[in-house]
C-alpha cells in the first residue's frame, strides 16, 4: 500500500483526527480508520459497508463505472476467450496463468479428487428429494470436514492446497450427485479421462445405462459460465466466507457458509429468480405484458424488482452480463433454439428497462444473473441447480479469498460494532407488576 497522506477529522467541540490515506495500484484510495475508536470513543456507520473496504487484496479488481472485471489483472473477457476454467483456477489461486507443465500437473490433480467418500453418499439419504439442492449443497460441503481431520490445520500451508484440491475437484460431483438425488436417478463416479467440465456434465446428465456423448459446444459454454462467476472482489458470500475463516474454522465450513450466503435472491439466487420472472413474464403473456411488468416494477409498493438488474458496485453493463448474452446466443443456435421466446423476451425487457428513466437514473444495468439462467435452462440444468452451479464456480473465488485472509499478517478476527438504539439499563419488574 502507498502512503497517500492524511484525512483530517473534525468532531466535538473543535478536536480534530488525522488518519492515513493509502493507495493501491488502482481503484479508490482508502483512509486507514482502525485508531478512530481508541482515540474518539466512536465507530464509523455503514449499514451494507457501501464505503468500507474490509481488507486489501491482490485477487480481482472491479471499476463498476467503467464496468471492468480483473481476474489478477487479466480482464474477464480475454480470460473467457483464452482459457478453461481450472486455468482460471490457477491464476486465481497462485497469481499467474500456468504454463503447459503447470496446467498439466494442476489437472491431473484436480481429476485425482473428484471422488466423495462412500460414506458422503449415504448423506443424501437423510433429505428428501425435493429438498432444494441448495439446502443439501449447504449439509454435505459442511460435512466434508467431517471426512478429512488428518487436514484441518490452517496455519499449515499444504493442509490449506490440499483442502482447495478437494473442493474444486469434488463441488462438481457434489453438485451432480444433488441432482440426480433429486430425480431418483443413480450417481454416476467422476471419470478422470475427461475434462472438468465435460466430467460434471456426465455426471449431471448421463446414465450408467448407456454412454454419455460430450457435445463441446455445450460444454464450452458450461466452462465458460465456470469461468464469469469465479470471483468478485468482497461480495456477500465471499465476505461470509472471510468472516467465518477469520475464527479459524475449518476451510470446509467456511466454503458451506459461503454457499448458504450465496443462496439468498439478492445474490447468487437472482439467477433462479431471474428465470422464474421470465417464465411468469411468459405465461401473462411474454413481450406484450413487458411495459405493464416493468411499471409495477417502478412501483416501489408492489416490492417487485428486475432480477438479474442492478448491482451493489457495477453502475454500467456487468461485462460477464454482455459474455453471458454471447455464450446463450451460440448455445441456443447449437441446439436450434435461436428462436427461443424466453430469450427474445429477456432481450425485449432489458431494452425496454434499458431505455426507461427508472432504471437509468438508478444505472440499473443487467448483471451476470440475468442471461445465466437462459443458457443454463438451455443446457438442461433445472432452474433449482442454478445457483449451485454459482457456488460451484465460486468455490475457487472463496478459497483464493480465504488463502490470502489466513496469510495476511494484518490479519484480525472480525468482529464489527454497531450503534445501540435499543433500551437503557432497567430492572427486572416481579411478574405480577408487568403490563
Ligand atoms: C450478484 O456483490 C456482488 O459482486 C454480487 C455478484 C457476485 O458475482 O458475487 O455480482 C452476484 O449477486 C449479482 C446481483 C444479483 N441480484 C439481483 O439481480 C437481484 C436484483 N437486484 C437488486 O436486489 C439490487 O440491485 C442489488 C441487491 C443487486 C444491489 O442492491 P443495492 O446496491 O443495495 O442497491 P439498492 O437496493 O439500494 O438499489 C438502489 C435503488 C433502489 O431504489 P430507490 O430506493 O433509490 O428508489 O435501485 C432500486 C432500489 O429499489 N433497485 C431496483 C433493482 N435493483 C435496485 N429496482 C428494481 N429492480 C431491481 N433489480
Amino acid at each position: 500500500m502507498d502512503n497517500k497522506g492524511k484525512a483530517v477529522l473534525s468532531y466535538g467541540d473543535g478536536k480534530t483526527l488525522e488518519m492515513p490515506v493509502y493507495g493501491g495500484t488502482i481503484g479508490p484510495d482508502v483512509i486507514d480508520i482502525r485508531a478512530l475508536y481508541g482515540k474518539t470513543g466512536m465507530f464509523t456507520y455503514d449499514p451494507g459497508f457501501l464505503s468500507t473496504a474490509s481488507c486489501a487484496s491482490k485477487i480481482t479488481y472491479i471499476d463498476g463505472d467503467a464496468g471492468v472485471l480483473l481476474y489478477r489483472g487479466y480482464p474477464i473477457e480475454q480470460l473467457a476467450t483464452h482459457c478453461d476454467f481450472l486455468e482460471v483456477c490457477y491464476l486465481l489461486l497462485n497469481g499467474e496463468l500456468p504454463n503447459a507443465e503447470q496446467k498439466k500437473s494442476f489437472d491431473w490433480t484436480v481429476a485425482r479428487h473428484t471422488m466423495v467418500h462412500e460414506q458422503l453418499a449415504r448423506l443424501f439419504q437423510g433429505f428428501r428429494r425435493d429438498s432444494h439442492p441448495m439446502a443439501v449443497m449447504v449439509g454435505v460441503v459442511g460435512a466434508l470436514s467431517a471426512f478429512y481431520h488428518d487436514s484441518l490445520d490452517i496455519a499449515n500451508p499444504s493442509h490449506r492446497e490440499i483442502s482447495a484440491f478437494r473442493l474444486i475437484a469434488k463441488l462438481p460431483t457434489i453438485v451432480a450427485m444433488a441432482y440426480k438425488y433429486s430425480i431418483g436417478q443413480p450417481f454416476m463416479y467422476p471419470k478422470n479421462n475427461l475434462d472438468y467440465s465435460s466430467n460434471f456434465m456426465r455426471m449431471m446428465f448421463g446414465v450408467p445405462a448407456e454412454e454419455y456423448e460430450v457435445n463441446p459446444v455445450l460444454v464450452r459454454a458450461l466452462d465458460r459460465i465456470l469461468i464469469l462467476h469465479a470471483d468478485h472482489e468482497q461480495n456477500a458470500s465471499t465476505s461470509t466466507v472471510r468472516l467465518a475463516g477469520s475464527s479459524g474454522a475449518n476451510p470446509f465450513a467456511c466454503i458451506a457458509s459461503g454457499i448458504a450466503c450465496l443462496w439468498g435472491p439478492a445474490h447468487g439466487g437472482a439467477n433462479e429468480a431471474a428465470l422464474q420472472m421470465l417464465l411468469d413474464l411468459q405465461k401473462e403473456g411474454g413481450v406484450e405484458k413487458v411495459s405493464e411488468f416493468v411499471k409495477k416494477v417502478k412501483d416501489k409498493n408492489s416490492g417487485v424488482k428486475l432480477m438479474g438488474f442492478g448491482h451493489r458496485v457495477y453502475k454500467n453493463y456487468d461485462p460477464r452480463a454482455k459474455l453471458m448474452q454471447e455464450t446463450c446466443r451460440e448455445v441456443l443456435d447449437e441446439l436450434g433454439l435461436h428462436n427461443d421466446p424466453l430469450f427474445k423476451l429477456a432481450m425485449a425487457l432489458e431494452k425496454v428497462a434499458l431505455e426507461d428513466e427508472y432504471f437509468v437514473s438508478r444505472k440499473l444495468y443487467p448483471n451476470v444473473d440475468f442471461y445465466s439462467g437462459i443458457v443454463q435452462r438451455a443446457l438442461g440444468i433445472p432452474v433449482s441447480m442454478f445457483t449451485c452451479i454459482f457456488s460451484l464456480a465460486r468455490t475457487v473465488g472463496w478459497i483464493a479469498q480465504w488463502n490470502e485472509m489466513i496469510s495476511d499478517p494484518e490479519q484480525k478476527i472480525g468482529r464489527p460494532r454497531q450503534l445501540y438504539n435499543g433500551a437503557v439499563k432497567r430492572d427486572v419488574p416481579p411478574m405480577a407488576t408487568r403490563g
